[in-house]
């Protein structure tokens, strides 16, 4: 499974990508807001550090505008994914930009039909965001189950790139279900090597191994 880091903030980026798991990144409006910069300029930063995938997303609301800014954004670097909206006018942008070589990224995913739209577009990349459906009690892992399953029933190529993950479960049952990527925002990345019997372990070692007197260099 892929993980993309799911934030605009250079600082988190490139912390991260000392860890090497660094795979892609996504980025949407209200993250490029909280960044405080520029989007091209920020976009541009990003895939100068992550050699993966970076999704940057349009904001019209109809194809040929979309198809504009796609084709704008794909200028800044050969590793965007042209981040788009799950709308019909989003559908017709994604048809044209993937049919002329461009990574789409479909987002705002909230369906099985939405998900099977998407592949049929040529989307590269669905991205359902499971904590938004959580929050209104509806099982959003279980919408990244069906989309699977119907994506391995027609064998279609777009990728399931799991987004809105809001605790270190989703991480889980994402590989569980067999999702190609999960989307992290950086301080949930922080928490997966997390275990209160990894720390308690470490220390027990530590003190007996000062017990010993021993040093190995
Ligand atoms: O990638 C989508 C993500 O940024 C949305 O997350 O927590 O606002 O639903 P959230």
């Amino acid at each position: 499974m892929k993980f993309f880091i799911d934030t605009a903030e250079v600082k988190d980026i490139i912390e991260l990508n000392k860890l090497g798991i660094v795979d892609g990144v996504t980025t949407n409006p209200s993250l490029v807001l909280k960044s405080g910069k520029n989007m091209v300029e920020v976009i541009k930063e990003i895939s100068n550090l992550v050699d993966g995938p970076i999704s940057a997303e349009v904001v019209s609301a109809q194809s040929d505008g979309m198809i504009a800014e796609g084709l704008e954004l794909l200028k800044i670097s050969k590793n965007i994914a042209v981040k788009i909206p799950l709308t019909w006018e989003g559908l017709k942008a994604c048809q044209v930009l993937s049919d002329n070589g461009a990574m789409v990224n479909i987002t705002l995913c909230f369906s099985v039909n939405q998900a099977l739209l998407a592949a049929k577009a040529g989307a590269a990349f669905i991205s359902p965001f499971v904590g938004r459906l959580d929050d209104i009690n509806v099982e959003g892992m279980s919408l990244i189950a069906d989309i699977k399953q119907v994506y391995d029933n027609y064998n279609f190529h777009t990728e399931i790139l799991v987004a809105s993950i809001r605790t270190v479960n989703h991480i889980t049952e994402a590989a569980l279900i067999g999702a190609d990527i999960v989307t992290v925002p950086p301080k949930i990345i922080k928490q997966l090597a997390d275990h209160p019997l990894t720390s308690a372990g470490l220390e027990v070692f530590n003190q007996d191994w000062l017990k010993t007197g021993q040093k190995i260099i």
